[in-house]
């Protein structure tokens, strides 16, 4: 008898199936992608344990970010400062103010063994990775550039209280990684608040970003990469970020 259905038409369930679950995932992420609140959390400035200030820290006294987040350029997290920091300073400097009580309270418990609790604010869920030290210095040779801290928390140096200036939204970082070039800095002026580049270096930042492959570079997928193969948004990189 003859067939009905041609021999293909078995594979059609499982077929249908990984279609379905393309599909779905597809439509999960445009869903996602257009109706992502895109300032969750932007203000974000919960209350700390002690009324530290960037603005006369960082600001007025211009102490270098790194002098107390050390770990920025070395791993993923830039990490709070231990108490041992603040007291290189305050075993002299307002050693009596009660603004400090706390401070001096975590010291005396075994040198700061008992960290001060700083409410934490800015965090990307765990299914997300992220890392300081891959913003901090990337490029090759005379092509080395940087994200500056104030591309992505603000001017630190003029808040007394931190808050979240960006959404760290998945969009918000596909929208730099599609187009860095405008926040590029040389790596001398990853701290510097306020900073931006000459006519020179704006220059210079276009050639830089051409050789960069951020994950999610919406602009570089749909080409043709080095090994001929096509390269689609999502080979350009939904686990760089999602590992
Ligand atoms: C003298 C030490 C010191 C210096 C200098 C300093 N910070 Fe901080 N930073 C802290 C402490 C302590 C906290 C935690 C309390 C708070 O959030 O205010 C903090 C918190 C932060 C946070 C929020 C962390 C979170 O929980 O999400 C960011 C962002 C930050 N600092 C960036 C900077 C930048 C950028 C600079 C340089 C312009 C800088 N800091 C300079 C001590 C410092
Ligand atoms: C490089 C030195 C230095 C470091 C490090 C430092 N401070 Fe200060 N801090 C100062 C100075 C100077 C003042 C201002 C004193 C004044 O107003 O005359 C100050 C003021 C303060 C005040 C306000 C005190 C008051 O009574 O008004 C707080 C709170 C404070 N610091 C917390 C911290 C904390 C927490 C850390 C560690 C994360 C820290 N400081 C690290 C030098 C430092
Ligand atoms: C490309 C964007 C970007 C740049 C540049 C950047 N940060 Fe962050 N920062 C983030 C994100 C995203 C988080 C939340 C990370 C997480 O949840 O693991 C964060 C968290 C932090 C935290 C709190 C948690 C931690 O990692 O310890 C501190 C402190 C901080 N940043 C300081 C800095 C300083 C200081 C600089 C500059 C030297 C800087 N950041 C540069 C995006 C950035
Ligand atoms: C202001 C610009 C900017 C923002 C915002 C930004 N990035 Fe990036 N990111 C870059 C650049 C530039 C690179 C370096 C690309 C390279 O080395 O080729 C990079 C590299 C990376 C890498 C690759 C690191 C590696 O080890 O290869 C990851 C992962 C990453 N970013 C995650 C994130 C996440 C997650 C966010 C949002 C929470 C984010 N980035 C926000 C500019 C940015
Ligand atoms: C540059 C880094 C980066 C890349 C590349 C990336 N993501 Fe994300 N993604 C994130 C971050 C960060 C979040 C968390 C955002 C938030 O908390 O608002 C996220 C969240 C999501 C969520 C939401 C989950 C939830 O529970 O809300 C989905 C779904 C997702 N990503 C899928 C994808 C897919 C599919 C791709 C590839 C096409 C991709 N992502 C590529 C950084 C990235």
């Amino acid at each position: 008898m003859a067939q009905i259905f041609p021999r293909w038409a078995n594979q059609t369930p499982t077929l249908g199936m990984v279609g379905t679950l393309v599909g779905g995932a597809v439509a999960a992420f445009a869903v996602y992608w257009w109706a992502s609140p895109y300032n969750t959390d932007v203000g974000y400035k919960p209350k700390q344990p002690i009324p530290y200030s960037h603005k006369l820290h960082a600001g007025d006294m211009q102490i270098d970010c790194r002098y107390c987040h050390a770990y920025v350029e070395r791993g993923p997290h830039a990490g709070v400062p231990p108490t041992q920091v603040c007291m290189n300073c305050h075993q002299q400097v307002k050693k009596d103010s009660p603004n400090l009580a706390k401070l001096r309270e975590s010291w005396a418990e075994g040198k700061g063994d008992k960290s001060i609790p700083w409410v934490r604010i800015h965090k990307v869920p765990d299914f997300a990775y992220f890392n300081h030290s891959a913003h901090m210095g990337f490029g090759v040779g005379e092509n080395r550039a940087a994200i500056g801290c104030e591309s992505c928390h603000g001017r630190i140096d003029t808040m007394v209280e931190v808050r979240q200036s960006q959404p760290l939204s998945m969009s918000w970082c596909i929208e730099c990684h599609s187009d860095p070039a405008p926040q590029l800095r040389p790596l001398d002026a990853i701290t510097k608040m306020g900073w931006k580049g000459d006519l020179a270096w704006n220059e210079k930042a276009h050639a830089i970003a051409a050789t960069l492959h951020p994950p999610g570079n919406l602009s570089g997928a749909g080409k043709l990469n080095a090994d001929g193969k096509l390269e689609t948004y999502a080979s350009a990189g939904c686990n760089g970020c999602h590992r």
